[in-house]
C-alpha cells in the first residue's frame, strides 16, 4: 500500500520506540539510553542499545539496527506495510485509504504471481500421484506405510518432470527460472528440477504453497531436493507443518529432522509435529517456535550426527526462553522407525520420560571427555567437572542454579562443597569478562553516537536503516534493488551513475550485469546471483538484489532522485579530498565551485525524468 509519508511520520512518532521494543525485550537504563540482551541473535550480555533521542536501536553483537518499523518488520518477520498496519493499531491510528504504490504493486504482484505458480505446481504433482504416472510414487509411499489420508493431508505429490512442458507459454521464462523449480541449460533448453520423486510441499502459517522437497524413491543421492530460496521462501524462517501443529491443544510440540518424521508422528496421532527445512535450527525458528509454546520435546535422529544437533539446539531454544526436552528413541532411529516398531502409545510413554535438557546436556558432556570413572583418565574427570561448571553459569537464578548443582553432584558423585566454590570462580571470571565487554560496548555506543551527532545530518535511507556510517552501503543497495526489480527506474540510473560510482566488486558486477540489460528487460536475480562464485559473494548479490527493506512505500523517483543525489556527492567529495591530499588547492577549490552547480543541474535533471 502506499502511504503519504505524513502517516508514516505520525504513527512512526506515535509509537515511541522504548515501549515497542519493551514489550518484546527487557530494556533497562543505561546512560541516555537503554539497553537489554538482543533479540536477533543468542546472547549472554547485553549488546543491544535503543537511544530514545533519536528513536532508533542498534545491537553492537550482531549488527542489526533500524527505527521502529525494522525493529517490527524484523521481530515479527513482516514486510513494512504489515509493520506499519501492527503499530497503527498498536496506537489505535486508523491508517487512510490508500493507492498502491506502482513499484509496491509490481512486487506485490510478482509475490502473488510466484505463489499462484507454486500453488499449481502442487496442484500438478498432486495430480500425478494419483494418476497412472504417479503408480511407482504411490507405491512407495504405501510401502512406508503412509494412508492415503495422509498423502491427502500433507498434499503430498509426485514429480514426472513435465512440469515446464505444461507451464511454459503460460508464464514467461525469466520468471519460471526465477521459481527454482526448472532448470535452464546454457543452450537454451529448460526442463523440471524435480524429476521422479515423491514431493512434499511446504506450507507457510496461512496455508500456502512456498517450496518443496522432493525424494528419490530408493536409495539414489541426494535423498532430498529442496526448491531453493525465492521471493516466497526463507528456510530458516519456516518449519515444516507449522501451520498445522500451532493447532495442536497438547500444549507443547514436537521438533524432528525430517519431514517423514513429522509426517508418521502426525499419522500416529501427534498432531504436534514441526520440522526444520533441511538445515541446522536457527534463531528465527527458535523464536517463531517460542510464540507457540515454552515447551519443546526433541525427537532427532539417534545417531551421533543427531546428538549433536541436539546439543547445538537446546542453547538455541533456551535463549528463546524454551525448556527443551529430548526423546530417547533407542534402539531405533527415528520416530518414524521407532513406531512402526514399538507403535504410538510406547512412543507416548517415551514423551513423558523425555529427559531434560540439562541431563542430555550433562551425558553429551561427559561422553566428550572419555571414560571419566576409570583411574587413568582423571584429568578427563576434571575436565568434565570443570565443564560442567561452566554450564552452571548460564543459569542466573540461584535457585534454579542451586537445583542444578545439587541434581549434577548427586548424579556423578561429586562433592557439593568443592563444586559450588568452583562453580562461584568461574562465574566471578565470567562475570569480570562480561564486564568489560559492556563497557566495551558503551563505548562503542557512545562513539557512534557521536557519529550521529557529527553534522547533525542523519540522512535517513529508503530503507529505514538510519545510521551515517553505512548510510552509502545502504544507499547502494537501495538502488540495487530497484536495478533489479524496477527496469522503468534502470533506464535513468544507468544515465546518471556508471558502474565506478559504486563501490564494492560484488556491488559493481551486479550493476554491470543489470545495465547489459536491455531497457524493460526484467533481472533473473537466481541467474545474476548464480555468476558469483563463492557462497558469500552469491549471499551479498542476492540481499542486496531484494532486500525488503528497501520495498518501501512513498515516492520511488524521490527516492531514486535523493540516492543518486548522494552517491555523486559522495563521488565528488573523494575527489576533493584526494586533491586536497595531493595539495592540490587549486584543483580542490575549483571542483568545490564545479560541485554546486553541477548537484543543481544535475537535480533538475533528475526531476525532470519520467519513469
Ligand atoms: P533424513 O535423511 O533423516 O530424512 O534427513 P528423513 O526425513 O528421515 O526421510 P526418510 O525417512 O529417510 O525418507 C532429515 C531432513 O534433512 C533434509 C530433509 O529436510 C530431511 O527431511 N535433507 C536430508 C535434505 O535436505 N537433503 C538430503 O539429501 C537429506
Ligand atoms: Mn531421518
Amino acid at each position: 500500500m502506499y502511504y503519504p509519508d505524513s502517516v508514516i511520520d505520525e504513527v512512526r512518532s506515535r509509537n515511541d520506540i522504548v515501549s515497542v521494543i519493551g514489550q518484546y525485550v527487557a530494556l533497562k537504563r543505561a546512560g541516555s539510553g537503554y539497553q537489554g540482551l538482543c533479540p536477533f541473535h543468542s546472547e549472554k550480555t547485553p549488546s543491544f542499545h535503543v537511544t530514545p533521542s533519536r528513536q532508533i536501536y542498534k545491537c553492537f553483537g550482531c549488527q542489526k539496527g533500524g527505527n521502529v518499523f525494522t525493529f517490527v518488520m524484523e521481530y515479527e518477520n513482516v514486510s513494512f506495510p504489515e509493520a506499519l498496519r501492527i503499530l497503527a493499531d498498536r496506537v489505535g491510528y486508523e491508517l487512510p485509504k490508500q493507492e498502491e504504490s506502482s513499484y509496491g504493486a509490481e512486487l506485490r504482484t510478482k509475490k502473488e504471481r510466484m505463489l499462484a505458480l507454486y500453488k499449481e505446481a502442487a496442484e500438478y504433482y498432486y495430480r500425478k500421484l494419483r494418476s497412472d504416472a504417479g503408480k511407482y510414487g504411490k507405491e512407495y509411499l504405501t510401502e512406508r506405510k503412509l494412508t492415503a489420508e495422509t498423502m491427502r493431508q500433507f498434499g503430498l505429490g509426485y514429480s514426472d518432470g513435465k512440469l515446464y512442458a505444461e507451464l511454459k507459454g503460460r508464464y514467461d521464462d525469466t520468471f519460471l527460472r526465477e521459481s527454482g523449480l526448472f532448470t535452464f541449460r546454457e543452450n537454451g533448453g529448460a526442463g523440471d528440477k524435480f524429476f521422479n520423486r515423491v514431493m512434499f510441499p511446504i506450507f507457510d502459517n496461512s496455508g500456502k504453497v512456498i517450496a518443496f522437497g522432493g525424494r528419490v524413491m530408493g536409495d539414489a543421492k541426494p535423498k532430498y531436493l529442496n526448491s531453493p530460496e525465492s521471493l516466497i521462501f526463507n528456510k530458516s524462517r519456516n518449519l515444516y507443518h507449522l501451520n498445522q501443529a500451532r493447532r495442536t491443544r497438547r500444549g507443547y510440540l514436537i521438533l524432528c529432522e525430517g519431514y517423514m518424521d513429522v509426517i508418521s508422528l502426525t499419522q500416529a496421532g501427534f498432531d504436534n509435529a514441526v520440522a526444520t527445512l533441511g538445515t541446522a535450527l536457527t534463531e528465527q525458528q527458535a523464536q517463531i517456535l517460542a510464540r507457540y509454546t515454552k515447551d519443546i520435546v526433541l525427537t532427532y535422529d539417534s545417531d551421533g550426527a543427531g546428538q549433536t544437533a541436539i546439543n547445538r539446539a537446546i542453547p538455541i531454544l533456551y535463549q528463546a526462553g524454551i525448556r527443551a526436552r529430548v526423546v530417547d528413541m533407542s534402539p531405533y532411529k527415528d520416530p518414524d522407525e521407532f513406531i512402526k516398531n514399538l507403535g504410538a502409545e510406547e512412543y507416548e510413554k517415551r514423551i513423558r520420560e523425555a529427559r531434560s535438557s540439562y541431563r542430555f546436556e550433562m551425558e553429551y558432556l561427559k561422553s566428550q571427555f572419555g571414560d571419566i570413572t576409570s583411574t587413568d583418565n582423571t584429568d578427563g574427570a576434571k575436565a568434565f567437572h570443570d565443564a560442567a561448571a561452566r554450564w552452571m553459569i548460564r543459569y542466573e537464578d540461584e535457585l534454579e542454579r542451586e537445583t542444578y548443582m545439587k541434581a549434577f553432584c548427586k548424579d556423578y558423585g561429586v562433592s557439593y562443597q568443592a563444586f559450588v566454590k568452583r562453580v562461584n570462580q568461574l562465574g566471578a571470571e565470567e562475570s569480570g569478562r562480561r564486564a568489560a565487554e559492556a563497557a566495551r560496548a558503551e563505548q562503542e555506543a557512545a562513539r557512534s553516537a557521536e557519529v550521529l551527532d557529527g553534522d547533525g545530518e542523519v540522512y535517513e535511507t529508503p530503507n529505514g536503516r538510519n545510521t551515517k556510517r553505512d548510510d552509502i552501503l545502504n544507499t547502494q543497495d537501495y538502488l540495487v534493488t530497484i536495478l533489479g526489480n524496477l527496469p522503468r527506474a534502470r533506464r535513468v540510473i544507468r544515465k546518471y551513475l556508471t558502474v565506478d560510482d559504486f563501490t564494492g566488486s560484488v556491488y559493481q558486477e551486479v550493476v554491470r550485469r543489470c545495465y547489459a540489460l536491455p531497457d524493460n528487460e526484467p533481472v533473473d536475480v537466481a541467474t545474476l546471483v548464480s555468476r558469483f562464485e563463492t557462497a558469500a559473494e552469491q549471499r551479498l548479490a542476492a540481499d542486496m538484489l531484494s532486500d525488503e527493506m528497501a520495498i518501501r512505500t512513498g515516492d520511488v523517483s524521490k527516492a531514486v532522485e535523493d540516492a543518486v543525489m548522494k552517491i555523486h556527492k559522495r563521488r565528488t567529495e573523494d575527489r576533493i579530498a584526494k586533491a586536497k591530499e595531493e595539495n592540490d588547492v587549486k584543483e580542490a577549490s575549483r571542483l568545490i565551485r564545479e560541485s554546486r552547480k553541477e548537484t543543481e543541474t544535475l537535480r533538475m535533471r533528475l526531476r525532470a525524468e519520467v519513469y
